[in-house]
């Protein structure tokens, strides 16, 4: 008499190794410019090698392993048939003298989920991607989320060549540096009855997780933005030689726009608006010589979009006029627009029910920075789960996050994956 073999029950839930994390994510801070941070801007030589280090490990798990018009980075796992897909990733690039863990807590965790994959007995149902998106921060070229975007099929050629970097190069002269085919960037954009679901695991960038002794934040909304670079020109002179009521001084009349902002942002009709100027040049900048022209950033952040516009408007017309007053020239133009986006509640149901079973404390929770899922969402149904950050900070050296957050995080990114995976067995729709 044959025995029948009892089959192998599939693990309902996998454990990722701290360790292995923290080795990633101390692999790629290697990867930058001299200075304080991380330095691994958008389009970058170093932003590519990180990419090729990503790209390598994948190969290794026996991915197969793409790199998009857009510089995008795709590794993909074939499932018992084909798309659409389930994916996850978030960005390699930093800002200038940033931090270890945004974006690249997101890719770390992509990495770990890979190398659970593999340990699986059974395929999944659909492929599996994990996704490296190019150029996500706007601290380069104004404008956030350029690879993920892309992917979207909302980036054209223009934009790359109308887009420029504080050097003056534009975009698509960048990506052309660096191996990229800006000319071809239209073939970036994803088919969306290629996808079945996207997940984006990120730091938080925020104290709500911390304060709240949270370990597992979904998110249910990303803020938007609105971006101008404006320039003010006035008449550069002597310091002892010219009288003050003689004076158009640009730099008086920027710390008059830097005030109008902040008055802006903190009055009542304008609960939840964030507005910053984050980059000043000054010129000539000499301790002599009055500024003669200023150039300045604005970066308005709200989850209301018809706010956001009104106020970018609004600041733009106040601008002009303490302009006018002093007798300085005025000019400005939109480098950056992000509409807000609500995440579909599916996904983030299915988050929270993988968080709970897990044992990991969550919470509901907006996100007030931009990310890669925010585009993503225009072609699938997105979700995003947040870890805690250490006192909040982002996008600085101190930027902290405990690699236990991030693999309980990935535990629950592969757990939501598999779910997601699951509920396609029979064809179903799933999210
Ligand atoms: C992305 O980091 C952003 O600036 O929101
Ligand atoms: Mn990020
Ligand atoms: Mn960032």
């Amino acid at each position: 008499m044959s025995t029948v073999p009892t089959p192998t029950p599939m693990p309902t839930t996998t454990r990722i190794d701290a360790d292995g994390i923290a080795r990633s994510i101390a692999a790629f801070a290697a990867l930058s410019e001299p200075g304080a941070g991380v330095t691994r801007l958008g389009y970058s030589a170093l932003e590519r090698e990180a990419h090729a280090v990503f790209a390598r490990h994948m190969r290794e798990l026996g991915l197969e392993v793409r790199q998009d018009a857009a510089g995008n980075t795709i590794a993909e796992a074939s499932g018992r048939r084909p798309g659409p897909a389930i994916g996850t990733g978030s960005h390699l690039d930093s800002v200038p003298q940033g931090g270890r863990y945004d974006g690249i807590a997101g890719v770390c965790a992509a990495m770990a989920v890979a190398e659970a994959l593999r340990e699986r007995p059974e395929p999944t149902n659909l492929p599996w991607r994990f996704v490296v998106f190019a150029a996500e921060e706007g601290a380069r070229f104004g404008q956030a989320c350029n690879g993920s975007r892309a992917a979207a099929g909302a980036v054209s050629q223009a934009d790359l060549d109308r887009l420029v970097d504080a050097t003056g190069t534009s975009m698509s002269a960048a990506m052309t540096e660096v191996g990229l085919a800006p000319r071809e960037i239209e073939t970036a954009a994803w088919l969306a009855e290629d996808w079945a679901a996207f997940i984006e695991l990120h730091i938080e960038q925020g104290t709500v997780l911390e304060a709240s002794s949270t370990r597992i934040g979904v998110v249910d909304a990303i803020s938007g933005s609105s971006r101008l670079q404006v320039h003010l020109d006035g008449v550069a002179s002597h310091t002892g030689g010219t009288p003050m009521h003689q004076r158009h001084d640009a730099l008086v009349a920027a710390a008059e726009c830097v005030l109008t902002c902040e008055r802006v942002a903190n009055d009542l009709s304008h609960h939840g608006t964030r507005v910053t100027v984050g980059r000043m040049d000054v010129l000539p900048g000499s301790i002599t010589t009055i500024p003669g022209r200023v150039a300045f950033t604005v970066d308005v952040r709200d989850f209301d979009s018809e706010r956001q516009r009104r106020t970018a408007r609004m600041l733009d017309r106040e601008f002009t006029a303490a302009a006018a007053r002093r007798g300085v020239g005025y000019r400005s133009t939109v480098i950056g627009d992000t509409s807000p986006v609500v995440l579909p509640i599916g996904i983030v149901d299915t988050i929270a029910a993988k968080a709970s079973e897990l044992g990991y404390s969550y919470r509901l929770l907006p996100s007030g920075a931009s990310h890669d899922a925010q585009q993503i969402s225009r072609v699938t149904p997105t979700g995003m789960i947040f870890v805690p950050s250490i006192r909040g900070l982002s996008h600085v050296p101190e930027e902290a996050t405990d690699p236990a957050d991030i693999a309980r995080g990935a535990e629950v990114l592969f757990a939501s994956m598999l779910a997601i995976d699951e509920a396609h067995t029979s064809g179903g729709a799933g999210e």
